[in-house]
């Protein structure tokens, strides 16, 4: 059955490390096999991309959900969830009614970041739907953190194997402090997770960088300074251009990308644009 879905879709690989197309699925009526060959794909490939899809709330969460189970959006800047009914959907807009804006990240930069890495598990998978897009503004980059291991030198690779960086929970992306959180706190009280700077994929068995989110991140066990050379060095090298892909928005467009061996960052866009996207994310184990 695998093998006549793989005949059905086609799978697009773009020239970068990382990405592929799927063309020929309609997520609103996924027959098991054909969900069969885009695991497939997404496993081979870190992220994937269809276009084209009208997709409610129940749909997207339906097929976020073949993945495995749904993990709740993150704390708003607010504490209120953007969409009460849906706990599993996180609101990324820059759209304000009634002075309120109705999703979180605005139309500023977000910062290269594994989603939700501040959690002890955090998920394996995020899903975002583009719902309305202004299109050719606020692209969305990939960053191949299996690639960028694997690149390293051997002596760097000895060096961080066994450490384990502090992944800071207190903002979000776009810089803003979540509800319930203080402006600053020492590396030691820093609520978030930790997590090893180097981790395996459960699936695949393959071995990643994991950085999760600069800001504030500490290697444990390491004075300040070092800790912050290190990571600093760390970032500059795994977000090389060579390792990424960029993700250039249509309306109708959804991504999927496996959290365990990628990141992401946002550009900024023209505030004046809308733009409005649902996302769901899938729960995952914890990193080793
Ligand atoms: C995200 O970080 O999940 C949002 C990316 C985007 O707004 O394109």
């Amino acid at each position: 059955m695998a093998a006549l879905a793989e005949r059905l879709i086609e799978v697009v690989p773009f020239a970068a490390p990382l990405g592929a197309e799927i063309r020929g699925a309609d997520l609103a009526h996924l027959d098991d096999s054909t969900f069969a060959a885009i695991k497939q794909a997404w496993l081979e490939r870190k992220v994937l991309r269809l276009r084209g899809q009208r997709i409610d709330d129940d749909a997207l969460a339906d097929f976020s959900r073949r993945f495995g189970k749904l993990d709740k959006a993150p704390i708003t800047r607010t504490g209120r969830p953007h969409e009460p009914t849906r706990p599993e959907v996180t609101v990324i807009s820059n759209i304000v009614v009634n002075g309120e804006p109705i999703g979180g990240l605005g139309a500023g930069e977000a910062e290269w970041h594994t989603d939700m890495s501040y959690n002890e598990v955090p998920p394996d998978a995020s899903v975002l739907y583009g719902i309305e897009v202004p299109e050719g503004h606020g692209n969305t980059w990939f960053c191949d953190m299996e690639a960028a291991l694997a690149a390293l030198p051997a002596a760097m690779r000895e060096r961080i194997a066994g450490l384990t960086c502090k992944h800071d929970a207190t903002r979000n992306s776009a810089g803003e402090l979540r509800a319930g959180f203080r402006e600053s706190y020492t590396p030691e009280e820093l609520p978030g997770a930790l997590h090893p700077l180097v981790r395996t994929h459960p699936e695949t068995g393959r071995k990643s960088l994991f950085l999760g989110r600069r800001r504030n991140a500490h290697v444990m066990g390491l004075p300040q300074e070092e800790s912050q050379r290190l990571l600093d060095e760390l970032w500059a090298f795994a977000t090389k251009p060579e390792f990424t892909w960029v993700q250039q928005w249509k309306t109708g467009d959804v991504l999927i990308w496996d959290n365990r061996c990628v990141m992401h960052r946002r550009d900024p866009f023209d505030a004046s644009l809308r733009r409005l996207m649902h996302r769901t994310q899938i729960q995952g184990s914890r990193p080793y």
